[in-house]
């Protein structure tokens, strides 16, 4: 089986590509290193001594994706390509929403060419914007309270009215909570462009004294500590959710929605101390004002992902703050460290 999987030097994309590999399926890598390094592709090859064919091409150029489908016998895609820092898509949302939306219209396009229709999706919990009740489940009301989240929600909208039009779609919608961790051997992880944009990058810059302190933003919040709660998971563990997705699609046709979760919220103040426990550095941090539109509590109900796609997760918060601490300490310039190899 080969499995296109359009956005694999990324975060999430690369650890999944590196499941895959393992897994014993055949991928091929569309990317347009808008938000990655060619490094990363090398570190997929590297931990699983693997080849396999990267293409960096966006995938709204039509013509170099059909060509990528021209010269390769796809059999699925796990589509990962899109733009995700909630706080660019407010200032030019034209462009997140032009790159999401218009990229996987234009995947759908090429795919349904080439009568591949298996395709794994990557949501995210913001679509579900704030929850009513806790956890949240998979048929709650969906209401994202900014672009970057309201482009996943529209696609989910695109994919569903897809099927409606072709039964022979298999879609598999994964709604990621709060992805954290790298790969264990600690040559792999989350390397953004530009300023991180969530919790653990800030974390790991002031553990590793780029930046001198954290700011907290809300202590006002309805829990245990009055800072906020999320629902952190190991990209390693959202890796195989992602390979049993693909199986699912490969089982069955129909699209569906999966929260992708541990079912447990940690607060900030918990995230610190877990995170100061592993690497043995304190993290200062300073109480400031919460973020607009910033959720309190957000975590998920992962029973549908169990039951259906026989998924839960198994790394408990240490193993994820060890992974990300592992990687940053290994990596203080992310993937600018070029492979030894290529440097002997
Ligand atoms: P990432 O930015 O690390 O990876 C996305 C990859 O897609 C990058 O390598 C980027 O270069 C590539 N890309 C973007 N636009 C492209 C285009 N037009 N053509 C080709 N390649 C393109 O992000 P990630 O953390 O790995 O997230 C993967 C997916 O999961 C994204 O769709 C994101 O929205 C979603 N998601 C992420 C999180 C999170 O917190 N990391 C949470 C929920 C959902
Ligand atoms: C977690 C908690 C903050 C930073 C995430 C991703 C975003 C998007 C949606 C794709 C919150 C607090 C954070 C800091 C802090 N992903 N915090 N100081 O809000 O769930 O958004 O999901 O779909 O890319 O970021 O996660 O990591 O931004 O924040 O106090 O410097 O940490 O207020 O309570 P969030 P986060």
């Amino acid at each position: 089986m080969t499995i296109l999987v359009t956005g694999g030097a990324g975060y999430i994309g690369s650890h999944t590509c590196v499941e895959l590999l393992v897994s014993g399926y055949d991928i091929i890598v569309v990317d347009n290193l808008s938000n990655s390094k060619r490094e990363s592709i090398n570190r997929i090859q590297e931990v699983t001594g693997k080849e396999f064919r990267f293409y960096q091409e966006d995938i709204l150029d039509i013509d170099a994706l059909s060509l990528i489908f021209l010269e390769n016998k796809i059999d699925a895609v796990i589509h990962f390509a899109g733009l995700k820092a909630v706080g660019e898509s407010v200032s030019p949302s034209l462009w997140h929403y032009y790159n999401n939306i218009a990229g996987t219209v234009r995947l759908c396009e090429v795919m349904k060419n080439y009568n591949v229709k298996k395709l794994v999706f990557s949501s995210s919990a913001t679509v579900y914007g704030i929850p009513d009740s806790l956890p949240i489940s998979e048929e709650y009301p969906l209401g994202a309270t900014h672009p970057y989240g309201r482009t996943k929600q529209m696609i989910e909208e695109i994919l569903r009215d897809l099927y409606q039009s072709d039964y022979e779609w298999s879609v598999a919608l994964l709604r990621y909570f709060n992805p954290i961790g790298a790969h264990k051997s600690g040559r792999m992880g989350e390397d953004p462009a530009g300023i991180p944009n969530n919790l653990l990058l800030y974390i790991s810059q002031v553990a590793l004294g780029h930046l001198d302190e954290l700011k907290v933003y809300g202590n006002d919040y309805p829990t245990k500590d009055g800072t906020g709660v999320r629902d952190y998971v190991h990209v390693a563990d959202l890796a195989i959710a992602n390979r049993k997705a693909l199986e699912k699609v490969f089982d069955s046709k129909g699209v569906d929605a999966y929260n992708l979760g541990t079912g447990t919220g940690y607060s900030v103040l918990e995230m610190i101390s877990a995170f100061e426990k592993v690497s043995g550095r304190k993290i200062p941090y300073r109480m400031v004002g919460r973020r607009p539109d910033d959720r309190g509590i957000c975590y998920a109900n992962p029973a549908k992902a169990k039951y259906e796609l026989g998924w839960s997760a198994r790394r408990g918060l240490e193993e994820m703050c060890q992974d990300s601490w592992r990687w940053q300490l290994n990596n203080p310039k992310g993937y600018s460290e070029m492979t030894k190899v290529l440097l002997d």
